[in-house]
């Protein structure tokens, strides 16, 4: 019987697909995150492994795995968090949960363009600390977001979802890719991106191109009076050159559902002006984290039986 671990709970019915193909699952009975040693050590021996984004499935783990280890399969559609050239190497499959969360994820990037625009966390901060003296003309005075020119760096199932729902708001939408999408509305040059853009979301994943793809040159180009959400991976954002454009009032706002560094903040995003942060919670409804830990769980299920799962990342194995 093929026994498959997994790293933390999930949500309930998520591993179904496997229970009812009478695979064995191995779990923690507290939920505890496993450290990376033991990680390493709770691989071996098993032929799967059902994971998260926040475990570190580097060439060690995938070294421990093998050669029983045939799949990792994330409960994320990004998958930074796998050495996949490892698994490729290891001749163990990689698979990741697309296409299940890209509305839930588009709903959380708007909240964020919604909010930063309009400073609605700094101005509930104040109600709740009793600081609210009453309405006044001056005060929260934010961006449009109606009527605005929205620039989406990258244009996968996330940034088209959030470029529809723009267009319910009378918004320009503009997209960046390195190849043309043949769409209305690419822009072939990032630079000219950030220079229209009213407000500006990131939607690419991870990667070695996309290290700070936003960093200090870039922010310059942005409008003084422009906003910047980020709902895919921190470090496609520089932090710091984030906070210190804020700081300087060189961007109006930032709303951040990921970070560099998580689960830490830079201090000096915490403490900047007109920021909204959120703890990575774009993919955070019941219904779609269930149907992430399914779609991980069938893309296991899949390699298990020998087939080729859709939610494959990794090349398919010649057998
Ligand atoms: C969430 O961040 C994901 O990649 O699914």
């Amino acid at each position: 019987m093929p026994r498959v671990l997994v790293t933390r709970h999930l949500p309930a019915g998520g591993l179904d697909p496997l229970a009812e193909a009478g695979h064995e699952l191995v779990q923690q009975a507290d939920d505890t995150p496993f450290t990376h040693d033991e990680l390493v050590a709770a691989v071996a021996d098993t032929d799967a492994v059902v994971c998260l984004l926040t475990d570190r499935i580097d060439a060690e783990v995938l070294a421990a795995g093998a050669p029983r280890l045939r799949v990792v399969a994330n409960v994320a559609v990004g998958y930074d968090n796998i050495d996949v050239p490892a698994a490729e190497e290891q001749g163990i499959a990689v698979c990741n949960t697309p296409g299940v969360l890209d509305e839930t994820t588009a709903d959380l990037a708007f909240l964020l363009i919604l909010a930063a625009s309009r400073r609605t966390s700094e101005a509930e901060a104040d109600l709740r600390a009793r600081r609210w003296e009453g309405w006044d003309i001056n005060q929260y005075l934010g961006r449009d977001v109606h009527g605005a020119t929205l620039g989406l760096v990258g244009f996968g199932r996330v940034g088209q979802a959030v470029g529809r729902r723009a267009a319910g708001f009378g918004m320009q939408v503009l997209h960046h890719t390195r190849r043309d999408t043949g769409l209305p509305g690419w822009v072939a040059d990032l630079d000219t991106l950030l220079r229209e853009a009213d407000i500006l979301s990131v939607h690419v994943p991870l990667g070695d191109g996309t290290t700070h793809l936003i960093d200090t040159r870039r922010l310059a180009l942005m409008k003084p009076d422009a906003v910047l959400v980020n709902t895919a991976r921190g470090p496609v954002v520089d932090e710091e050159a984030l906070a210190i454009a804020l700081e300087d009032g060189r961007l109006f706002a930032a709303g951040l559902d990921v970070f560099e560094r998580e689960p830490e903040v830079h201090p000096r995003l915490l403490a900047a002006p007109h920021t909204v942060l959120l703890p990575h919670v774009g993919s955070a409804s019941l219904a779609t984290r269930t149907r992430m830990a399914r779609t991980a769980a069938e893309g296991a299920l899949a390699v298990l039986a020998g087939e080729v799962p859709a939610n494959l990342v990794t090349k398919p194995r010649k057998s």
